[in-house]
C-alpha cells in the first residue's frame, strides 16, 4: 500500500488520517503530513510517530499518494510546491472546494487527479463525499479513494464535474440546512414553553432518530412522511401549512442557488 502524503492538518485532514487509522488501512507511522505551524492535531499524530514536516520543499521525490487538505487559497503555492515531486504514478486525492481539475492538472500535468467534495460529518464519520477523477487515473487508484473516502462515511464516484458542484449544493452544504431545522425546530419548542435544555433534546434526538429511521427504513422519505400524518391530525396541521407557503419549491430554489454559486465560485 502506498504511504499517503497529507498536506495541511486542520479540521479534514486531521479527520481523514483519524478516519483511516480507524479502519486500519494505515499505521501512524505511515503518515508524513506537511503542516505550516503545530497545531493540536499535528502534537497527537507527532506524538503518535508520524512524520511532521513543517515545509513542502523538506517531502521526497516522485511523491505516490498525496492528499491536498489545504484551503482552496493555498492550493496555488502548494500545486506549484509539489509539482517537481510528481510524476504519472502520483495519486493526488483533492478536498479543496472549488479548485477544480482543470486548475490542477494545470500545475500537474502528469499526475492522476481525484477532486472531492466531502462534508462536515466526516469529521465523526458519518459523512457524504461525491469524487470525479481526471483521465490519467487508474482504476487502482478509483478503488483506493473510494475505501480512503468510504472511511470517512458514504462515498461514491461521478464521471462529470459538474455533479461535483451539484453535490456541493446538497451534501456540502447539506448540514448546514439541516442545523437550520434543528434551530427552527429548537426556537419552536422554546415559543411552546420548553426550557432551553428541553428544547434542545428535542430538536436533536428528533432529528437524530429520524435519520436513523430514513437510513434503515426501506421506504422513501414521502413514504415516511405520509405514515406519521393522519388526515385532520397534528402533522397535517403543519404539513399544510409548509404547503400553503411553498416550503418545499423555497427549498429547492435554495439548493439551486448554492450550485449556482459553487460554479461562480469555481470560475475564480
Ligand atoms: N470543513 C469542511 O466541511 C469541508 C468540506 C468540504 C471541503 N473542505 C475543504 O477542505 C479543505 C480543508 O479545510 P479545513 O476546514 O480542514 O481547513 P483548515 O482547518 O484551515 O486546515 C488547513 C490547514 O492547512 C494548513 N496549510 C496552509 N498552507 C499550507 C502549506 N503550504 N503547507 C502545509 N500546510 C498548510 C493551514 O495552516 P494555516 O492555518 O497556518 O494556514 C491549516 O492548518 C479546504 O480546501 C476546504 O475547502 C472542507
Amino acid at each position: 500500500m502506498k504511504k499517503p502524503v497529507v498536506i495541511g492538518c486542520g479540521n479534514m485532514g486531521s479527520a481523514i488520517i483519524d478516519a483511516l487509522l480507524k479502519q486500519n488501512m494505515f499505521t501512524v507511522g505511515d503518515f508524513t503530513i506537511v503542516e505550516k505551524q503545530e497545531n493540536a492535531f499535528t502534537q497527537k499524530f507527532l506524538k503518535e510517530k508520524a512524520t511532521i514536516l513543517d515545509r513542502l520543499d523538506r517531502l521526497p521525490d516522485d511523491l505516490e499518494l498525496v492528499i491536498l487538505a489545504v484551503k482552496p487559497q493555498d492550493s496555488k503555492t502548494v500545486l506549484t510546491e509539489i509539482a517537481p515531486k510528481t510524476n504519472q504514478k502520483t495519486m493526488v486525492l483533492s478536498i479543496m472546494a472549488g479548485i477544480s481539475i482543470a486548475a490542477m492538472e494545470s500545475r500537474l500535468p502528469r499526475a492522476q487527479i481525484i477532486r472531492c467534495m466531502p462534508n462536515t460529518p466526516c469529521s465523526i464519520h458519518q459523512g457524504m463525499t461525491v469524487y470525479c477523477g481526471n483521465s490519467q487515473v487508474s482504476a487502482t487508484f478509483f478503488q483506493l479513494a473510494q475505501q480512503i473516502l468510504g472511511a470517512m462515511g458514504k462515498a461514491f464516484q461521478v464521471t462529470d464535474e459538474i455533479m461535483i458542484d451539484a453535490a456541493t449544493a446538497i451534501s456540502g452544504s447539506g448540514p448546514a440546512y439541516v442545523f437550520f431545522l434543528a434551530e427552527a425546530l429548537k426556537e419552536g419548542a422554546s415559543r411552546l414553553g420548553f426550557n432551553d435544555d428541553q428544547s434542545d433534546m428535542l430538536a436533536t434526538q428528533t432529528l437524530l432518530g429520524a435519520a436513523m429511521l430514513l437510513d434503515q427504513s426501506p421506504e422513501s422519505p414521502g413514504e415516511l412522511c405520509r405514515r406519521v400524518t393522519s388526515p385532520g391530525g397534528t402533522t397535517a396541521a403543519a404539513l399544510n401549512r409548509f404547503a400553503e407557503s411553498g416550503l418545499k419549491e423555497e427549498l429547492i430554489k435554495g439548493f439551486k442557488a448554492a450550485f449556482q454559486r459553487s460554479l461562480e465560485l469555481g470560475q475564480k
